[in-house]
């Protein structure tokens, strides 16, 4: 009988360093990720992190809209869309076995750029504990040895001094500002964002040792072979 990882690849892939596990995000993570999300994400006196309010909606579970009905749309997309050109992990980041946050990889034409990006958010109740840094660490890491990345780009909205603190922790270097545009629960804000990019040169690895399982199906699946025999 196959099992859901023979169908689906990317659900076979485990990240995991000390009490940390990062996996696909899958259906039954769902009433978890939710009252996460309810118990609040943004940091008192830091701007808004994201483009759009997302986790600021009515909480209106059952609804047509709303929270959680919106950002399920956004997350059961990363699966439907899924493809070779373009592809988005959206992994749920379990520390000790329990739901803390979420670390997002994406990538759009891989082969061709060899760059990938990434967003991530924690639960309010589980920041400050080195788990921000953590989970970064492992989804570079990740991308550089198992994927064969050359760089990975992030950014943050100038003043979120946390997630400033996490990019130069690993390694990202300043790579200039844009102006973007956020949605805010008061209508759309132009914003400053930093962008920051980290090579295999620059990146600070974590300490403890990394387990990777899945990789491989992951690879045939995106149509990447493994990064040392490219080279
Ligand atoms: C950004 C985020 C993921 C960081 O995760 P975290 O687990 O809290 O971060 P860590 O515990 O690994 O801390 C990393 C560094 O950030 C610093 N930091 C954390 N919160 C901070 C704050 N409010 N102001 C200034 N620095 C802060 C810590 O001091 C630490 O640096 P140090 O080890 O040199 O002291 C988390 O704060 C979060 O989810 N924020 C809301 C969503 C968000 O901003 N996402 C990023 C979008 S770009």
């Amino acid at each position: 009988m196959l099992t859901l990882e023979d169908v689906f690849p990317p659900f076979a892939l485990r990240i995991s360093c000390g009490p940390l596990e990062l996996r696909v995000l899958r259906d039954e993570d769902f009433p978890e990720l939710v009252e996460l999300v309810r118990a609040g994400i943004d940091v008192p006196g830091l701007p808004m992190p994201f483009l759009t309010a997302w986790h600021q909606e009515p909480f209106a579970p059952g609804a047509p809209d709303g929270f959680p009905t919106s950002s399920l749309r956004w997350w059961w997309t990363q699966r439907a869309t899924f493809a070779p050109d373009e592809w988005q992990l959206a992994l749920a980041v379990r520390r000790d076995g329990r739901l803390v946050g979420m670390q997002d990889l994406h990538a759009t034409d891989f082969a061709q750029t060899r760059t990938v990006l990434t967003g991530s958010w924690l639960g309010r109740a589980h920041q400050g504990a080195g788990t921000g840094t953590l989970m970064r660490q492992l989804v570079v890491g990740f991308a550089f040895d198992e994927l064969g990345a050359d760089r990975c780009e992030s950014g943050y909205i100038v003043g979120n001094h946390a997630s400033a603190a996490v990019s130069r922790k690993v390694g990202y270097v300043d790579d200039g500002r844009r102006r973007i545009v956020q949605r805010t629960r008061d209508g759309k804000v132009g914003v400053d964002e930093q962008c920051v990019t980290v090579t295999p040169a620059t990146f600070v690895r974590p300490d403890g040792p990394v387990s990777v399982e899945g990789a491989q199906v992951l690879r045939r699946f995106v149509g990447i072979g493994h990064p040392a025999a490219d080279s």
